[in-house]
């Protein structure tokens, strides 16, 4: 036996620098996750009491599964064999990086990325190209094209966190048509986006798309995942890479009585499309910052050398954004998830204040 080698693995896996989760802050406007405070607690817990009516936490789940995905194939128009499901898409993702990746499969992906995503591929010792976005926060097609034959992989979150980018339409669809590997589009934000690439899966055999009830239906608590791809992939995912019991009793319940009320979350996603809007607008009249269009539940915008001080000033106001630094060339990138009318507000105010 080789002496140590146990030891030697986990002082490899300490010097990764995994995910790192926001901070917690409590009483606070919370704009710093991408959650959707659009909608109000009172509707969850109706959704929650509603949830407890149904189950019995004594048992399995056997069944809940596919009544969930069930839920799902109606809710996107898209076979039941064509769905799997994941404890958040972050598993998802976790799932096909560690069991269909390897240090031989090189991915293709922007820079920025989704941050797990990025983490997973460290952990798992994946290469990866990144394609940066330039100056205006946007990604130029060619050089995707171009790089697409060196690698086997490509993952593309459309739109995309944490700049808001959307390729447009044709454009990324020919770029999936055009990549023989493994395609996956990450759609975690596409309710509140122009487009969803989900049907191409009906004629692709090599196109998994990851979304997930987290954003657009708010339950990022309940930890619901899932993917469209073809029939071969989603059989060989749900039959034999996921867990028996990917979900628990609370989360699928829940995601099937949220599925049936699909319709008022398109309203509130309608609703976070003119907020989104507003701030924009709001913040491009304060003549102070680069501030980028967006394509999901969030505004991008660079303050420059200002930054920490606005970031931290908002935080003593008790409200929470994300401060992500410099992202290519622009200094002291802040990006704020849209909230609800009210929260949207203070933080508006909060900041013009700031500035005076
Ligand atoms: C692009 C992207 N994909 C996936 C996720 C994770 O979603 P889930 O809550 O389903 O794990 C996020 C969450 O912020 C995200 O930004």
């Amino acid at each position: 036996m080789r002496k140590g080698w146990f030891q030697k693995k986990v002082e490899n896996f300490s010097k990764l620098s995994g995910y790192k989760k926001p901070d917690k802050y409590s009483n606070v406007i919370k704009l710093d996750s991408n959650e959707n405070y659009a909608i109000s607690p009172d509707f969850f817990q109706r959704l929650i009491d509603e949830t407890k009516e149904r189950m019995d936490v004594r048992e399995y789940p056997l069944g809940g599964t596919e009544r969930l995905i069930q839920g799902l194939s109606e809710y996107i128009k898209t076979p039941t064999e064509m769905i799997g499901v994941g404890n958040g898409s972050d598993q998802i993702i976790d799932l096909i990086l560690g069991n269909f990746a390897s240090k031989e499969t090189k991915i293709l992906t922007s820079d920025p990325t989704f941050g797990f995503f990025e983490e997973r591929c460290k952990l798992y010792s994946i290469p990866t190209i990144k394609i940066p976005f330039d100056g205006n926060m946007s990604l130029n097609m060619e050089k995707f094209l171009a790089n697409s034959k060196k690698v086997e992989i490509l993952y593309l979150d459309s739109p995309n966190n944490p700049t808001g980018f959307q390729f447009q339409r044709k454009q990324l669809e020919k770029l999936i048509q055009e990549f023989d590997g493994l395609v996956i589009i990450d759609e975690a934000y596409v309710e509140f986006s122009d487009y969803s690439v989900v049907s191409m899966t009906k004629k692709t055999n090599n196109l998994v798309v990851l979304r997930t009830l987290s954003k657009s239906f708010g339950l990022a608590g309940l930890r619901i995942g899932y993917f469209v791809a073809n029939k071969k992939i989603a059989d060989a995912f749900t039959r034999v890479v996921q867990y028996p019991y990917p979900l628990n009793t609370v989360a699928i319940e829940a995601g099937i009585l949220a599925l049936r009320k699909s319709k008022y979350f398109s309203d509130i996603a309608e609703l976070v499309k003119k907020e989104r809007r507003r701030i924009i607008e709001k913040l491009r009249e304060m003549r102070v910052f680069k501030v980028f269009d967006s394509k999901a539940n969030f505004v991008l915008f660079a303050a420059g050398g200002s930054s920490k001080r606005i970031h931290k000033a908002l935080i003593e106001q008790g409200i929470v954004i994300k401060n992500l630094g410099r992202i290519g060339k622009n200094e002291g990138c802040l990006r704020v998830t849209v909230g609800s009318q009210e929260m949207n507000s203070r933080f508006l105010t909060a900041i013009r204040d700031l500035l005076n």
